[in-house]
C-alpha cells in the first residue's frame, strides 16, 4: 500500500509505517498543483497531512486514493465534501493534542495578565519599569468563559479550576456531569461575554463559526477582559478585535491562529493584527509539543493500519 506523507511527521511514525510494510513517500512542503501531481504520481492509497491544504483537485487527480488522515484534530484544511463525492474517507486524530493546546491557552492567559511579552521587550530595550508592570489583576476568582466545551475546552477548564477561577461555558451540548466536578456554569453567549474576565475559544473552524466573535460580541465584553483564540483563525473578526484593543474597549488578546495562515512552516507573515499593542501571538503551535506530536503520530499509524488490515476507518469525519 502506498502512503504519501505531505507534512512534517514524527520519525517514529514514519518508521512505524515503513515497518508495517507500506511504501512511504515523505514529501513535506508541497502545495497546489505540485502536491496534486506528486500524489498522483505516487499512486497513493493514503494521504497524511497536517497543515497542507487538500483541495478537490488533489483528491480528484489521485485515482487510487481511499483515505486521507489529518494528523491533528481539525479537518477544515481538507475538502471533505469533495472527498466524500469521490468515496475517499477522511479520518482525524481528535483528543491527542488537547492537553498541549490547553497548556498554551493557560500560558497565554498568564502572559496577558502579567504582560510578560511587553516586559520582556522592555528589558531587551534595557528599560526597567517595575511601576508599570505591577498592575496585573491576577487569575484567582476571575471569570473564565470557555466557548466550546469539547476535549480541549475540558482540559482548559481542569487547569483553570486549579487556578481557582470561576468557570462559565457555552456549548450546544451542556455537560451537567462536569459542571459539578469542575465548578462550571452553563450560560448563554451574551452572559458569558458580559461576565468573563478571560474568554477562550475552543470550537471548530468553518462557515458556522466564522466571525462568531465580531464587533457586536466584542462590544459586550468588559473593557478589562482578554480574549484568546487557540482554535481556528476567522472565529474572531481580527480587525474589529484589533480596533477594540487599540480603543481601550478590550484589555487585550492572544492568538495562536489567524484569519489567513501561511501553508509553509517557515515564511514571511504579514497579518497586521500582530502589530497591535496588547495582542500577543504565537505561530499556530498549540498542538506542537513533543508529547502531543508523538501521540498524533501513533494515532495516525493506528488509523492507517486499521484501514489496511481490517478495512476499518477510525475517527471518520465524512457525513
Ligand atoms: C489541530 O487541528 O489539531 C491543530 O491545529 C494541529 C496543527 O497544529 O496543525
Amino acid at each position: 500500500m502506498n502512503v504519501f506523507v505531505a507534512d512534517k511527521f514524527e520519525s517514529a511514525g514514519l518508521d512505524a509505517l515503513k515497518s508495517a510494510g507500506f511504501e512511504v513517500a515523505y514529501t513535506p512542503g508541497l502545495s497546489g498543483d505540485e502536491l496534486a501531481r506528486s500524489v498522483e504520481a505516487s499512486k497513493a492509497d493514503v494521504l497524511i497531512v497536517r497543515s497542507t491544504r487538500v483541495p478537490a483537485n488533489v483528491i480528484d487527480k489521485a485515482p487510487n486514493l481511499r483515505l486521507i488522515v489529518r494528523a491533528g484534530s481539525g479537518v477544515d484544511t481538507i475538502d471533505v465534501p469533495a472527498a466524500t463525492r469521490r468515496g475517499v474517507r477522511v479520518c482525524n486524530c481528535p483528543g491527542q493534542n488537547s492537553v498541549a493546546v490547553a497548556e498554551l491557552t493557560l500560558g497565554l492567559m498568564i502572559a496577558l495578565d502579567r504582560r510578560i511579552v511587553d516586559e520582556t521587550e522592555d528589558l531587551r530595550q534595557r528599560v526597567w519599569n517595575k511601576k508599570e508592570y505591577s498592575k496585573a489583576r491576577g487569575l484567582k476568582g476571575r471569570a473564565l468563559g470557555i466557548v466550546g466545551l469539547g476535549r480541549i475546552g475540558i482540559e482548559v477548564a481542569k487547569r483553570a479550576a486549579a487556578f481557582e477561577m470561576k468557570l462559565l461555558y457555552v456549548d450546544i451540548v451542556p455537560r451537567p456531569d462536569l459542571e459539578k466536578s469542575l465548578g462550571l456554569r452553563h450560560v448563554g453567549m451574551h452572559e458569558l461575554l458580559r461576565e468573563s474576565d478571560f474568554i477562550t475559544l475552543h470550537v471548530p473552524g468553518g462557515p458556522k463559526t466564522h466571525h462568531l466573535i465580531g464587533r457586536e460580541e466584542l462590544s459586550l465584553m468588559k473593557p478589562t477582559a482578554f480574549i484568546l483564540n487557540c482554535s481556528r483563525g476567522g472565529i474572531i473578526d481580527e480587525q474589529a478585535m484589533s480596533e477594540a484593543v487599540k480603543a481601550g474597549r478590550l484589555g487585550g488578546a492572544a492568538l495562536d491562529v489567524y484569519e489567513v495562515e501561511p501553508g509553509a512552516s517557515e515564511t514571511e507573515f504579514r497579518d497586521p493584527v500582530v502589530l497591535t499593542p496588547r495582542v500577543y501571538g504565537t505561530h499556530h503551535v498549540g498542538a506542537s509539543t513533543e508529547q502531543a506530536q508523538l501521540a498524533v503520530a501513533e494515532e495516525t499509524v493506528r488509523i492507517v493500519k486499521a484501514f489496511h488490515d481490517e478495512g476499518q476507518y477510525l475517527n471518520c469525519v465524512n457525513p
